[in-house]
């Protein structure tokens, strides 16, 4: 189970292995702002409150664009973020601007 929240919403949806949080957001409708896709914008940029152990480890891109602070602390670049294994995952949109 997947939680997606956003400053204006809140859907709960079912978790998919091998999507990331961004690929779910678009799937299910929600709207999650973001640009490149690629890992460089950070406009998908989410934190994550519960189900950390649940998706990737953080991709070289992550590495790049996010402080190391951030991403102990929980915060992911849902373009990147894939989740490996179903369980309850919690994710709020967290863009800088
Ligand atoms: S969409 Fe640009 S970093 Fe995720």
């Amino acid at each position: 189970m997947l939680e997606l929240k956003t400053r204006k919403t809140q859907k709960t949806v079912e978790a998919v292995t091998g999507l990331t949080i961004l690929d779910h957001a678009l799937k299910d409708d929600v709207d999650w702002g973001f640009s490149c896709t690629r890992g460089t914008c950070a406009r998908c940029r989410c934190y994550v409150a519960s189900g950390r152990d649940l998706l990737s480890v953080p991709s070289e891109e992550e590495e790049d664009r996010l402080e190391p602070e951030e991403l102990e602390q929980g915060y992911r670049l849902a373009c990147q973020c894939v989740v490996k294994q179903d369980g309850t995952i919690s994710v709020t949109h967290k863009p800088y601007f």
